[in-house]
């Protein structure tokens, strides 16, 4: 299965994948990395593992459906055929979601529906919730909104701050994404509707 990640910043969930593929945990190839931002370390990550990277800045273009048609050739080029957003920190139009729904996920740190968005950690800690964790989930048009494919809880500590349960949730990212891959990569997730299931 050949991939392309999407990131925009530290790149810790870019790395996970990028290990386990390397480590033959990940049933699929990272062909390709998109990122928008061209000082964000994932981009020396990516060359780290040799992995080809498009890097744009979203103000050399008219509008974000021009950058994301320029996205959607280079994915097409390269015959991606799952989309990972790891840590993409824009709104996708349907310009992608058209085109990849069903084939596109995304990793979100706290498990939704509650804490969607910007910032998820910190909503958590404010709202004084006693679990959060991790979600990974299908793409629709909406923010962090699409079916979801599969959870993790983390406990929050009366002790936490933003950075201890950063750490935890991140942890359980680190696992969780790449083993959502692996399973679709082995061809064992089917959508339908809102609901996903999980062969074992
Ligand atoms: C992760 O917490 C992910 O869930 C969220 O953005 C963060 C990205 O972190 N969407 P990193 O760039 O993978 O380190």
């Amino acid at each position: 299965l050949r991939i392309a990640v999407f990131a925009s910043g530290s790149g810790s969930n870019f790395q996970a994948l990028a290990e386990a593929a390397q480590g033959g945990r990940l049933g699929a190839e990272i062909a390709l990395l998109v990122c928008d931002k061209p000082s964000a370390p994932v981009v020396s990550r990516a060359r780290a593992f040799g992995i080809d990277a498009f890097v744009f800045q979203p103000r050399d273009y008219a509008s974000r459906e021009a950058y994301e048609a320029e996205i959607v050739s280079r994915l097409r080029d390269e015959g991606i055929e799952l989309i990972v957003l790891a840590g993409y920190m824009r709104l996708i139009t349907d310009v992608l979601v058209q085109p990849y729904y069903g084939r596109m996920i995304n990793i979100h740190p706290a498990l939704l529906p509650a804490f969607p968005g910007i910032r998820a950690i910190r909503q958590a800690l404010e709202y004084g919730v006693k679990l959060t964790g991790a979600t990974v989930h299908y793409v629709d048009g909406g923010m962090d909104s699409g079916p979801i494919l599969a959870q993790r809880a983390v406990e929050i500590r009366d002790d936490d701050t933003e950075e201890t349960l950063a750490a935890r949730v991140h942890a359980v990212e680190h696992e969780l994404l790449p083993r959502a891959v692996r399973w679709i990569a082995e061809g064992r997730v089917a959508l339908d509707g809102r609901i996903v299931t999980v062969r074992r």
